[in-house]
């Protein structure tokens, strides 16, 4: 079955991209840049040119003509913030006078925002999968997203999760089969607290709701959640299932090997989307 992958030049996208060539899988990773797609080849051995496409507009009709042929979709794409410089001074200033909790600001640049990128282009998406006759889409959104006065929720124009979360209503309602992740924060971290970010060495927890919000092992590589993305490609327990994804510390439990065993053994594969109320 071919695949499609896009945002497959992000941190995760690039790696499920570079687990689809070891696997020799056909597949095509849809881009939104040359510069993307430059960077794309030249960090992944063995992808071919001709299988990464180039949707600078990311519409309804150039996404059509990108998902022919493929019978399944990952959507990794995500509104990227940036970093607001004129806010570091305050937050060192606090550390240094001992005070917690106090973070940087971002934004998002125009045009970029979760309204347009997380909620708009994934429903054109969504909408161009149904239309090119895309079977299964496996979409990773994030944790958080019952909690309104979440932090992540107050980035730029805010909402991110809302919006993300948005998507996935529509993804559950487009008649597709599919399979809605939400990861815990991915490894490795921008931050100054730096956690191991290998892969195949954790064992994985699956959870709905965000019942890992409120634990100490709320993380998950980076590596992980592609090698889960993939099986999710051929894992008929994934299919129809909306999930969180976390994984323990290094050493703790069993190692993360088979998601049908994960799945199999989960409580819940069914989040609650009758709350939060969101953004119209
Ligand atoms: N960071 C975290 O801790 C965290 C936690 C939980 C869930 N998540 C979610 O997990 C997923 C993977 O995260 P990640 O950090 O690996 O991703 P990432 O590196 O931020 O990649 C985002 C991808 O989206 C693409 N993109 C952004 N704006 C776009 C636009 N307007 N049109 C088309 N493509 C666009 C980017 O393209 P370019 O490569 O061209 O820039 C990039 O490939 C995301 O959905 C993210 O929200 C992240």
């Amino acid at each position: 079955m071919k695949v499609c992958v896009t945002g497959a030049s992000g941190q995760t996208g690039s790696i499920v991209t570079r687990k689809l060539v070891e696997r020799s899988k056909g597949f095509v990773a849809v881009v939104r840049s040359e510069h993307s797609k430059a960077k794309l080849l030249k960090g992944t051995p063995g992808l071919k040119p001709g299988d990464v496409l180039v949707c600078s507009s990311f519409c309804k009709d150039e996404l059509v003509h990108a998902f022919q042929g493929c019978e399944q979709l990952v959507i990794l794409t995500s509104a990227m913030p940036k970093l607001a410089l004129s806010s570091l001074p305050g937050v060192i200033f606090s550390k240094l006078m001992g005070r917690k909790g106090v973070r940087p600001s971002f934004y998002f640049a125009e045009g970029q925002s979760p309204k347009e990128v997380d909620w708009l282009m994934q429903r054109e998406q969504i909408d161009a999968a149904v239309a090119a006759g895309v079977k299964h889409v496996v979409l990773i959104s994030s944790m958080g997203g019952t909690q309104p006065d979440h932090f992540l929720n107050t980035m730029g124009d805010g909402k991110i999760l809302l919006w993300k979360r948005k998507a996935e209503v529509y993804l559950k309602e487009s008649g597709m089969k599919y399979t809605i992740v939400h990861p815990g924060g991915l490894l490795p971290h921008p931050g100054p607290v730096k956690e191991s970010s290998a892969g195949g060495l954790r064992e994985l927890r699956v959870g709905v709701d965000d019942e890992f919000l409120e634990s100490e092992e709320r993380t998950i590589p980076r590596e992980d959640l592609a090698e889960v993305t993939i099986q999710c490609l051929t894992t008929p327990e994934a299919v129809n299932t909306s999930w969180d994804l976390v994984s323990r510390k290094e050493g703790v439990g069993v190692t993360f090997t088979s998601l049908s065993k994960l799945l199999g053994a989960a409580e819940s594969l069914q989040c609650d989307y009758s709350r939060p109320a969101l953004p119209v």
